[in-house]
């Protein structure tokens, strides 16, 4: 393995990832693991320097306050606890510890050096991916959003043809996404790629459902029925992979921390469906996936893309999904993204896109009346997507940009802007 381990045990503190980056930030990885790790389960980690005993006012869980295994005093390696009056350290501090007193126990006291970056972390993963797999195989849901889209490219280095991975295009893509994947993956990277295309199964089920909530529940439910499809005729995979971040685990719940909401990755897959996780960024910050999948080669753009929900354009193509309206949606979103690009806001603007609405307003085209769409900008800034502000985008760009919707879309004569913050109005619009 190349890289130091500082591990950082987790005793119920609302700190433990501040403090997991303030590590890495010193050049050595840090890994945040349940208080009640066993010492074969330490063993197991390679490379552990020293360790961290984060207590803290929320150490109780349910009524009991919550202890290491004491045998793990027992181990030859450096502890540090903090604000952990039971524990039986020598070295004990009251508070995070500042960067100096940091560098002084995990340097001086632990000996670990500062080798952690993206290099000798992908290293590392590939080695302990292979050691977890052997020569069996792996699943993936590729989606072609960030995390899949790092996984895929990590499982695809450390085992190649033993990953299968399953891109499902449920026709609510953004233009040319599904291709890109496709390009990226099968062509490039030269991945075991099944390609299904399911849009007309998809399109089928949405006919005249308008509820938001029915909306989303059917392309859920639907996408898992479509990959345990194609699971089935896959044979002898063992393992499936997934692209959980360390923010996923949080906000899943710990077993000190609650749950904030429930991730599935890939929707709750069947019981009958045994599988064995690979999450090798499990243990990575969103950023640090980005980092990660661009040394991993991947293209700019598909690390850096902007957030895009699971339900994809059908939550923009607001009430009953029709094809004239989802196109519209579509070729917008198109435009939008080009004209951000040229302007430069692409790399400002932390989130944007464009709706249709389900009803129609009155407009003329060469001296005729017409009755057609309207198109919807949204393009917001946001730091965690809890609240929103509205960017205030140059009046040049929104002039271009409505220009050419208003040229090259069809059945659209009118475009807005919207202007509502998060709250009261949420991001997407279903
Ligand atoms: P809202 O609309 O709740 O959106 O303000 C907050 C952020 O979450 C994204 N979003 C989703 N992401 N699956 C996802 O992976 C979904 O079903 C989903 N719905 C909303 C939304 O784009 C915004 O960034």
């Amino acid at each position: 393995m190349k890289q130091d381990l500082i591990v950082i045990l987790d005793l119920g503190s609302t700190s433990n990832t501040v403090l997991a980056r303030a590590i890495r930030e010193l050049g050595v990885y840090s890994e945040i693991h349940p208080h009640d790790i066993t010492v074969d389960e330490l063993k197991a980690l390679k490379n552990v320097k020293g360790i961290l005993l984060n207590g803290g006012e929320n150490r109780i869980v349910n009524g009991q306050a919550v202890e290491i295994r004491p045998e793990l005093y027992d181990m030859d390696i450096p502890m540090l606890s903090i604000d952990y009056p039971q524990s039986k350290c020598e070295t004990q501090l009251y508070e995070i510890p500042g960067q100096e007193t940091l560098k002084k126990f995990i340097f001086k006291e632990c000996g670990a050096e500062a080798n952690w970056n993206m290099k000798n972390f992908i290293e590392d993963q590939v080695e302990l991916i292979r050691q977890q797999v052997g020569d069996r195989k792996v699943l993936l849901a590729l989606s072609g959003g960030v995390d899949s889209s790092v996984v895929a490219a990590m499982l695809i280095k450390a085992i190649g043809q033993q990953l299968v991975c399953v891109h499902v295009n449920h026709g609510l893509m953004r233009k040319n996404e599904s291709e890109s994947v496709v390009k990226v993956f099968r062509d490039e990277l030269h991945a075991n790629l099944v390609y299904v295309d399911a849009s007309e199964r998809f399109l089928g089920k949405l006919e005249n459902v308008a509820d938001p909530e029915q909306k989303r529940k059917i392309i859920g439910g639907e996408f898992i029925r479509v990959f345990e499809e194609e699971a089935r005729k896959l044979e002898g995979i063992d393992f499936l992979g997934q692209g959980t971040i360390y923010p996923d685990i949080i906000e899943s719940g710990t077993k000190t921390a609650k749950m904030v909401k429930s991730h599935h990755n890939v929707g709750g897959l069947p019981e009958d469906l045994k599988f064995e996780l690979v999450e090798p960024l499990k243990q990575l910050f969103k950023d640090e996936v980005r980092a990660c999948g661009v040394e991993l080669g991947l293209p700019y753009d598909m690390v850096y893309r902007q957030p895009f929900p699971g339900p994809g354009l059908g939550v923009r193509c607001l009430g009953a999904i029709t094809r004239d309206r989802l196109e519209a949606v579509r070729e917008s979103d198109a435009i939008l993204r080009e004209e951000f690009a040229k302007a430069g806001l692409d790399k400002k603007v932390w989130q944007y896109f464009t709706v249709v609405p389900d009803f129609k307003s009155v407009g003329m085209k060469n001296n005729a009346r017409v009755f057609e769409y309207m198109v919807i900008i949204r393009a917001i800034n946001t730091i965690d997507a809890m609240t929103a502000s509205v960017e205030k985008v140059d009046w040049d760009v929104l002039e271009k940009i409505t220009e050419r919707i208003l040229a090259e879309v069809g059945n659209v004569n009118r475009v807005c802007y919207d202007m509502s913050p998060k709250p009261p109005a949420t991001i997407e619009f279903e």
